[in-house]
């Protein structure tokens, strides 16, 4: 029971009213990008405004990335002591955070910015915990659109689903309260279960410790071998450990509600041209957010090539809004594994995928009864359509098609990386699901 105090503060909160979720926002998962990945605590109202420029510049926003999240130490060295309202460092945002996110909207993009469920951020400026309202109401006064909302100093209020989902409900009916749409981004690093119990309060929640800029290393600060009671998430998790740890995940998001795999590091130098593919494709059909972290202003042409790959870009936005699922995983010989997933998209169509974690070129054969095992016979049998999306067609456009292909396909992939094919039934053949089949 909860003392009588508290039950008067809750309803002034405006406990049975609101779901996160119900904010209309992230009905596919959010693009954009932040600062915390390549930036750290270095930031400035020009590192922010200078990579908006940059994505309009480079034409980001005509495949999606709209968010210009500001991650932590923004902040002053204090809150305004006299109305506990959060303040900017006056040094690095001079014109203040409302005047910044203005010009962003100026730009037709949107307004993010951080705070954390603790006493401090992760970088020990002011937390949140205890000011949940006024900070919701300072940052819609601000444009805000956007709270990445992390996890450190959070004094022990964790440990069970419940006391995680009090701490975060509260900003999440806090920024409902504000009556302005603000996407719920909850980085609680996988802790207690979001997937479990953060659908209706939150537009998506990270599963794992911190992700780095590197394909497999393992690394003590990242110790968990899954996620599911992951005591420790930690950081420096290697990014084929968070496709590892997703995997179990997917049947828990959809449509307004996604796994958050963490931040993009393409473009940040840790990794090879066909790792970073591998990166952009696994967190596409996952259905995880898709949120740049490297300095947009100065990309190569590979970085931009990745992450403007329409074709990938279009599974990650696919309107089912179902991540795709591991059908198998084999180790190999030479040490890593091979791993084949699939998932359905609208129009009776399919996304499927070969990863190849192995320092080895491999010679895989794919049989479509394992790609359409959820589907039945039917599917399993019948042709389809097959296009690489890795490559480009005649004139130029993601997705090539390599055929008609019925039963299975042989393909060879290189060391560390990750083919990404659709699938569309090949016309007058019965695309009948026959449940009597499964
Ligand atoms: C607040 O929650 C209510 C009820 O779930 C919902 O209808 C409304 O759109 C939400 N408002 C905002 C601004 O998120
Ligand atoms: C952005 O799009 C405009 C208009 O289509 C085009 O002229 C320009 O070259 C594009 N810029 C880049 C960097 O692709
Ligand atoms: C309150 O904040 C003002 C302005 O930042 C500062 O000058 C003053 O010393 C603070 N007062 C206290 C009691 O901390
Ligand atoms: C949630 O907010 C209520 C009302 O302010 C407070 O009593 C409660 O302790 C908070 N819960 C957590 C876990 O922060
Ligand atoms: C990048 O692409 C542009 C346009 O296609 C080209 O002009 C430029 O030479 C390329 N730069 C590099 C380093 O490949
Ligand atoms: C799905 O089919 C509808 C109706 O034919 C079409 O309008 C829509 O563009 C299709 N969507 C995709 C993603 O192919
Ligand atoms: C794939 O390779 C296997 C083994 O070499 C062979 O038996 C099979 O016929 C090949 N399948 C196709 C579709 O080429």
């Amino acid at each position: 029971m909860l003392p009588l105090a508290s039950l008067v503060l809750l309803s002034s909160l405006h406990w049975t009213a609101v779901l996160a979720a119900d904010n209309g926002l992230a009905i596919t998962p959010q693009m954009g990008w932040n600062t915390w990945n390549h930036f750290g605590c270095d930031i400035s109202e020009d590192t922010i405004l200078s990579a908006a420029q940059a994505i309009l510049a480079s034409n980001l926003t005509d495949f999606g990335y709209e968010y210009v999240i500001m991650d932590d130490c923004w902040h002053a060295p204090s809150r305004d002591n006299q109305t506990g309202a959060p303040v900017a460092d006056p040094s690095k945002f001079p014109n203040g955070i409302k005047d910044l996110s203005d010009k962003i909207h100026a730009m037709g993009l949107k307004f993010g910015i951080y705070s954390d469920a603790g006493t401090y951020t992760c970088g020990g400026r002011f937390g949140s915990l205890g000011y949940e309202e006024i900070d919701a109401k300072t940052y819609a006064e601000w444009g805000v659109d956007y709270l990445k909302y992390d996890n450190c100093y959070n004094e022990g209020l964790s440990g069970t689903p419940h006391i995680s989902h009090e701490r975060y409900a509260n900003m999440s009916r806090a920024l409902n309260a504000t009556g302005r749409p603000i996407l719920y981004s909850m980085c609680n690093w996988g802790e207690d279960g979001p997937w479990n119990f953060a659908q209706n309060i939150a537009n998506s929640w990270r599963i794992s410790g911190d992700i780095m800029d590197n394909f497999d290393r393992y690394d003590d600060r990242c110790p968990c071998t899954s996620v599911i009671d992951c005591k420790l998430p930690g950081f420096h998790c290697a990014m084929t450990r968070i496709i590892d740890f997703a995997a179990p995940v997917g049947q828990k998001a959809g449509p307004g509600h996604w796994n958050d795999l963490d931040m993009l590091e393409i473009g940040n130098g840790g990794m090879t041209f066909d790792e970073y593919v591998t990166h952009f494709s696994m967190w596409s059909i996952l259905k995880s957010p898709l949120i740049l972290g490297n300095d947009v202003t100065d990309m190569t042409n590979e970085t931009l090539t990745i992450i403007t790959n329409k074709a990938i870009i279009d599974i990650n936005q696919d309107a089912a809004g179902s991540p795709a699922n591991r059908m198998w995983k084999r180790s190999v010989d030479e040490g890593g594994d091979l791993s084949l997933w699939a998932g359905s998209l609208v129009n009776n169509t399919f996304v499927f995928t070969l990863l190849n974690t192995s320092p080895a070129e491999q010679t895989v054969q794919v049989d479509f009864a394992d790609v359409f095992f959820d589907q039945g016979k039917t599917y399993q049998t019948q042709p389809y359509e097959v296009f690489d999306l890795w490559q480009k067609d005649d004139e130029g456009t993601w997705g090539k098609s390599i055929g008609i292909i019925q039963g299975s396909m042989n393909v060879t992939i290189g060391v560390h990386q990750t083919k990404v094919w659709k699938a569309v039934p090949a016309p007058q053949t019965s695309t009948r699901r026959d449940y009597a089949e499964l």
